[in-house]
């Protein structure tokens, strides 16, 4: 079966909308592993936009189980992780400017850097996924890393879930290169802008062992609670 982790950041967005200390991403953490979440997300951005470094130390002693935290490359990220050891790290691109993770990291122009902080996440004892788009080109380039990839990789589900968007075509690019990655022994994650109405046919490869889901979510439970919106995302996903 196809494993939830909850990305709790938008729990931090409204607390940091008003610089209050409510509500807390390790409240809505504990109740989404309650109602069946495998795991917890969160993304410590550079310009800490919605999660802090103290919620990161929190969900590090709060979640049971996969505690995963999305980051860039950055000398201070690579720090803090290998203090706080989540059980995974997802790498991704970041831009200060973009509202969310614009699309998957780009494997040529920035291997040696990708390849010199899996080494130290590994190193510390960390699982390492990366963030990357279903294209062909960049799934090619995974092969280079798989050696020293202990977790996998996340194929960005973005452009499947876009209005508009010829879902047939980008979820067989999606299927395509699960498969290839999957080949390679590479464990594989999926998620970004999936809801209860686009989850089924993501969750239905199966290839694809986990799903990473935060804004629906987050967007769900402030209007029926964090345990109602986690059942019904498990149960959209079949
Ligand atoms: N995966 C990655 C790498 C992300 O950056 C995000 C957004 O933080 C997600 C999944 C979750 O996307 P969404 O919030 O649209 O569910």
């Amino acid at each position: 079966m196809t494993q939830l982790s909850v990305n709790v950041d938008h729990v931090a967005t409204l607390r940091q909308a008003r610089g209050a200390s409510y509500p807390t991403p390790v409240e809505a953490a504990r109740i989404a592993e309650a109602a069946g979440a495998s795991g917890i997300t969160a993304h410590l951005r550079v310009d800490r936009r919605h999660i802090q470094d103290a919620d990161v130390d929190e969900l590090r002693s709060v979640v049971r189980g996969k505690l995963n935290l999305e980051m860039s490359t950055a000398d201070e990220m690579l720090e803090l992780a290998c203090r706080v050891r989540p059980d995974q790290v997802t790498l991704v691109p970041e831009r200060p400017e973009e509202v969310t993770t614009e699309g998957g990291l780009d494997l040529a122009a920035a291997g040696p850097a990708i390849q010199a902080a899996i080494r130290r996440l590994r190193d510390a004892g960390i699982a390492v996924s990366l963030f990357i788009d279903p294209d062909p080109e960049q799934i090619r380039r995974l092969a280079d890393f798989s050696n020293d990839l202990a977790a996998g990789f996340e194929i960005n589900t973005d452009h499947y879930t876009r209005p508009g968007a010829d879902a047939n075509r980008e979820l067989e690019r999606i299927v395509d290169a699960a498969a290839m990655g999957a080949e390679w022994g590479l464990r594989v994650y999926a998620g970004h802008g999936l809801t209860t109405e686009n989850v089924r046919r993501v969750s239905e490869i199966p290839v694809v062992r986990e799903l990473n889901i935060g804004h629906f979510i987050v967007s769900r439970a402030v209007i029926v609670g964090m345990e109602r919106a986690v059942k019904e995302m498990l149960a959209a996903m079949g």
